[in-house]
Parts: C-alpha cells; structure tokens; sequence
C-alpha cells in the first residue's frame, strides 16, 4: 500500500487500515469518493455512463459475482418492506427512469439494492435523441443537467429484450417500472397512440408502468400535463388496461417539479377521479434558480432539465402538497434531489411511500442504496417505529 501516498489529500492517508470497506465521515466509500468517481467525473458524462454499465455487467457475469454484489449491498429487513399499489416491495428505495434506457442491466442493478428499477423511458419508436453533448455534470450544485430527448431502441427492442429476460429469470425481489413516453416525430394530438403501442408491446414484463408526461426535453410533452389531453390519455390507458388483464397493472403518472400548486391540486383530482395508481413526482427541473454553478457555464450547456441538488427542497414540497390533495389514498413515489440518505426520510416523511433516486446514485455511487436503506432503518428504530410503511406522510398533514 506504499503507493498510496501518492494520491490526493483527501485520502488523508487513510488506506493505510481500510482496503475496501472504508467509509469517510459522511458516510460513502472511501476508495469510491477519493479515487473511483474523481476518474469517472474526469470523463465525459454520457460515455462515461455507457463504458462503466458495461464494465460493471462484465464483471457481474463472472460465476458469484453478481450474489457477491447483492450480499455486499442488499438490505434485508422486514421493516423495509411494504406492499404499495398491490405489489411487494423489498425496500423503498428505487432507481428512478433515465438510467436504464433500454431495460439493459436490470439483473446488475438489482445486485446494487435496489427495491424497484424503472427502466425507459420507451418510446413507441426507435430514437436516436438529441444531439451530443447533452449530459453535463454540475459539481458545484450536486447535480447533473441533460437534454437527452429520450433517446432509446424503441418498444419493440426492449420488449424483446425483456422477453429474453424473462425466460432467462428475472431478479427477484427487485420490482420491474416501465416508463413509456411518446415519440418526438409523432404529433402531441396522436400521443395517446404512440403510449399505447409502447403500453401493450411492454405489458407482459411490466409490474408497474409509468406515463412519463414531464419530461423537458421533448417539445410540447409537458402539455399533456393540462387535463383535458390528460385525461384523454389516463382514460385510453386504462380501458386498455382492463383490456388486456383481468389484473389491471398498476399505472402510475410522473409529473414535473415547475407546475404551480394549482397545478399539481388538479393532477391529484385527475389521478384520484381516473384510476391512476399512484403518482411519481418529479422528473428534472426546467428552473436555474439558486445554482452554484456559474451562469455563464450553465448557459454553455444549453437547455435541458436539471437533477439532484438543486432538486432537493422543491421534491419533497411537492410531495407533500400531492399527499394533502391525495389524502393517503393513492400512494406517491418521491424523487427528485435525495443525495444523501437524510433526503429519503424526508421524502418518506414528507409523504412518499417508495423514493426514487438518480443523481444520488451517480454522486454517490454503487453503495447508495444500502447506505440510504441502512439509514432508514435508524430513523425507524430511533422514531420508536415499526417499519418504514409508519414513517410515510409522518411530518405531513392530512
Ligand atoms: C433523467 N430522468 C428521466 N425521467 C424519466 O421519466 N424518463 C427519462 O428518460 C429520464 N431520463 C433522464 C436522464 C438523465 C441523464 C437524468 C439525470 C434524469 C429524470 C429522473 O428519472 C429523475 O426524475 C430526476 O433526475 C430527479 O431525480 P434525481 O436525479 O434528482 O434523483
């Protein structure tokens, strides 16, 4: 371990009694924070993404590996799980959509912990998404900003792709979300079409799907937010639903964090009068207030919705203010800005029942969950609580 002096300050020398396992004061892995995300962050954001996924899923197809992953970073505890919209979750702690584009590497990240992975967003149609560079990172703010413009091989690829995983055996314990949005060349008017053939070539894999109506990086999509077109859209899904099975699938709706509190008021009299099982809020923001990040570097990124940090308060007021509408009676996922585990009991407390995270994970890297997971667990025990199910909406009022 000689040469361990040679790496920057932060290490502080510490290697020298910790290999692997080694925690800084704020909790993440040593070797992660000091040498692995520095490497990482150095590079390109997008490639970056790519590269490491796929090194990961070599690695992870080494005979052991993969259990060897899950016993490192899943958390077992009955007091984790709860059963929302009718399915079995191990924990509450999910992988929010955008990551998994393409339904890729379920199995990998499963292993990292994760109670729930939503994949997609799918679209009807293949797409290639916007022109690169579009994933930036902002270390200043704890945030990333993108405008990938859901690039993805379209519903018919991922649907085969889920089917040969499906035959292969699904993880268990780990919830599959499938999140669906509409394709960029086809018009906001024929939307629901677009949804719909992503709804049914995805239904046999889906434990839950996800109407993704909040992204800010398909032109006009956040339109279908208003209720009329809304509501079209929720009624179109649902009769197919009920079409298809006899079990309809929970459907969940994922909306924005710019929308005015009259504006969610109306989204949680929308969910509540059609069917919807729950609501996931948010997706990133369009707002550049209270950055860090200098001005004019944000400019030079461009457009596009910005993740994590600067998410952090308005994530959990939104959830809060869906909770008082909803009245507990339609369960919510929280995400949005939970970067370190403090943010998902506030999310939880604040309302969500399961919370999701994106950014977090990249900040934060593969032990995230565990360490967010290990950490509910202490706010349980120190509340004098049962399980994680008595914390939600515990700081909100009904
Ligand atoms: C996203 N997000 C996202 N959401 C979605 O519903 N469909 C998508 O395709 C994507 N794509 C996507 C790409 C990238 C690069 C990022 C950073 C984010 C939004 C994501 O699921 C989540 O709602 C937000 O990022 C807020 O959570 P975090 O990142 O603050 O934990």
């Amino acid at each position: 371990m000689g040469q361990v002096y040679n790496l920057p300050n932060a290490l502080d020398g510490r290697l020298k009694t910790c290999p692997t396992n080694c925690v800084t004061s704020d909790g993440q892995n040593l070797i992660w924070k000091s040498l692995i995300r520095p490497v990482l962050f150095s590079l390109p954001a997008e490639p970056i993404h790519y590269a490491s996924m796929n090194i990961f899923s070599g690695i992870s197809a080494l005979p052991l590996a993969r259990s060897m992953f899950s016993s490192q970073y899943v958390v077992k505890d009955s007091r984790l799980q709860q059963q929302v919209f009718g399915l079995d979750f191990e924990n509450p702690v999910g992988l929010a959509a955008g990551f998994d584009k393409n339904a890729r590497w379920i199995p990998q990240l499963a292993s990292l912990g994760f109670g729930h992975v939503e994949v997609g967003t799918i679209t009807g149609q293949q797409q290639s998404g916007n022109p690169k560079p579009r994933l930036f990172r902002l270390p200043a703010d704890k945030a990333l900003l993108n405008r990938m413009g859901f690039n993805n091989d379209g519903s018919q690829l991922a649907a085969e792709r889920l089917e040969a995983l499906e035959k292969k055996g699904r993880p268990e314990n780990c919830c599959l979300g499938i999140n669906i949005g509409k394709t960029k060349v086809v018009p906001l008017e024929e939307a629901a079409a677009d949804y719909l053939l992503s709804f049914e070539r995805l239904y046999p894999f889906a434990d839950y799907f996800t109407i993704n109506v909040s992204s800010p990086n398909t032109p006009g999509l956040r339109k279908l937010q208003d209720r009329e077109p809304l509501e079209k859209l929720i009624g179109e899904i649902s009769k197919r639903n009920e079409q298809l099975s006899n079990n309809p699938k929970p459907v969940l709706l994922k909306i924005a964090p710019d929308l005015t509190d009259e504006q969610i008021d109306e989204i949680a009299e929308i969910a509540l009068a059609s069917g919807l099982a729950g609501v996931i809020a948010t997706n990133t923001t369009i707002s550049r207030d209270g950055l860090q990040t200098a001005p004019e570097k944000v400019e030079s990124y461009g457009n596009g919705g910005i993740s994590g940090g600067p998410l952090s308060g308005r994530g959990s007021a939104v959830v809060r203010r869906l909770f008082a509408k909803l009245k507990g009676k339609l369960p919510i996922v929280g995400v949005g800005g939970v970067m370190e585990p403090a943010d998902a009991w506030e999310m939880i407390t604040s309302g969500a029942s399961l919370v999701q995270v994106y950014t977090g994970f990249v900040y934060g890297g593969p032990g995230f969950a565990k360490r967010v997971n290990r950490y509910l667990l202490e706010q349980i025990e120190a509340a004098g609580m049962r399980n994680v199910a008595e914390a939600v909406g515990s700081k909100s009022e009904i």
